[in-house]
């Protein structure tokens, strides 16, 4: 196999950063090993193309978006159309009120929906909504989750140790950039996630201040690590009974896991829940969903571009594209099949690679093969060094995976063909690494 060539990415990043702060759109578009990231110049299926011409496979989907791989008909001809009318009005359109039908109908908690750009915005306007509906200030989050990079969201999102995260009961609030104010974390209670007795003794303690518990329904930004049977369910009962809300971001696992998300693969109603992503492949449009009540509940979404006439095209496409049928059996037996063949090169290489796949989410990881239950344990077992040297030479040979999460995308585009050429080059890549 022959290692890519990359020269004029080189060359158009290293004349893109005399322009642009760091170089690129978005600090998580950075190389984190390489001395330049790739440009990307176009994308069709399954397919990323770079500035020299190399052909990738990607499982990276614009970091979730593009569940319908790049350049999909069915929402380039509805982009189109809507183009021929006008990209941006700031009013109400005819579409508005198609997207909340259909969202309504996909999505099991929402009674009705509220639309922002980015997921970062949903959640930000989830936890105003939980406080300003339950009267109270306090906030649990977990530890490892992002919800966005606001004040008060970028809080212990990752950790360099357990001895980092503190006291497992009583955890440290980790602020994690310059800049943040010392004062963004006073209404969060961090806690361990998939601990059900951790949860009931901070609720027994602040009950009666607490607005709500936000989750991610399967954590996938760090690990990713799955949630312990009846944790979800546990979460429901007991935020329930305390009076907090229980919030879902789904910005990750929304139409992904399933149609409805994980709270339909899981069968667990939260209160609210933010989407984004893979909501309109890749239009910055976002989404609160939840009780009418509770959206209704006085709080009001500003926004010069909520709800862009591009973007609720898009989205409407996507959902009808994302309906039809045989489309999560497709991701299924994809991830399958990419399953089987690293639990395969698992034996062959001697190594402990911990491999699952729900939807369009496939997970890879080294150093384990068994499931983590949060992200202390993790940090613990986690082989981090290996699997970033993984994915920067399975990069180096034309496959494209997300840099340092082991959380990797399967889109409706990807083939059984594009998973056994990915085998092969992990195959080889396991070779040179052991
Ligand atoms: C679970 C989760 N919530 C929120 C966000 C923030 O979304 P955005 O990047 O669209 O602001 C992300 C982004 O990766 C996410 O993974």
């Amino acid at each position: 196999m022959e290692r890519l060539r990359t020269v004029n990415s080189k060359a158009l990043y290293e004349e893109t950063k005399e322009y642009v702060t760091d170089g690129v759109g978005s600090y998580f578009h950075r190389a984190k090993y390489q001395d330049y990231p790739i440009c990307m110049i176009r994308g069709k299926g399954s397919k990323l193309y770079d500035g020299d011409g190399n052909e990738y496979i990607d499982y990276v989907a614009g970091f979730g978006p593009m569940l319908l791989g790049y350049c999909p008909e069915e929402v380039d001809r509805a982009v189109t159309e809507q183009l021929k009318f006008g990209t941006h009005f700031s009013a109400p359109t005819r579409n508005l009120g198609a997207l909340g039908k259909r969202l309504t109908e996909i999505i099991p908690s929402a009674e009705q929906v509220v639309f922002q750009n980015s997921g970062t915005e949903a959640v930000m306007y989830a936890l105003r909504l939980a406080r300003a509906y339950t009267g109270r200030y306090k906030i649990i989050k977990f530890e490892g989750q992002y919800h966005g990079w606001s004040d008060e969201e970028k809080i212990t999102i990752t950790a360099n140790s357990v001895e980092e995260l503190g006291d497992r009961e009583h955890p440290n609030k980790i602020i994690h950039s310059k800049g943040q104010r010392l004062s963004s974390a006073d209404d969060l209670i961090v806690l361990p996630w998939n601990d059900l007795e951790i949860l009931e003794k901070t609720l027994q303690e602040q009950g009666d201040e607490i607005a709500a518990v936000i989750t991610e329904p399967i954590m996938c930004d760090s690990g990713p690590i799955l949630p312990l049977p009846y944790f979800l369910e546990g979460l429901r009962e007991l935020t329930t009974q305390y009076g907090a809300l229980l919030i879902f971001d789904e910005v990750i696992t929304g139409f992904r896991t399933a149609l409805g998300g994980a709270q339909q693969y899981y069968g667990v109603t939260p209160d609210l829940s933010t989407f984004a992503k893979a909501v309109s492949s890749g239009y910055p449009i976002s989404v609160v969903a939840g009780k009418k009540e509770i959206l209704g509940c006085g709080i009001h979404a500003a926004g010069t571009f909520n709800a862009n006439p591009l973007c609720v095209a898009a989205a409407l496409a996507t959902m009808d594209a994302l309906s039809k049928p045989g489309v999560y059996e497709h991701l299924d037996h994809l991830g399958k099949l990419l399953c089987d063949g690293f639990r395969v090169l698992a034996e062959k290489y001697n190594l402990k690679i911990y491999t699952r796949h729900i939807g369009g989410i496939f997970i890879l990881y080294f150093g384990f093969d068994h499931d983590v239950h949060d992200f202390r344990e993790w940090l613990e077992v986690a082989d981090v060094a290996f699997y970033e040297r993984f994915v920067q030479e399975m990069e180096a040979y034309g496959v494209r995976l997300t840099d340092e999460r082991g959380r990797e995308y399967l889109s409706v585009a990807h083939t059984e063909e594009d998973i056994s050429r990915t085998l092969k080059v992990a195959d080889f890549v396991l070779g040179k690494l052991t």
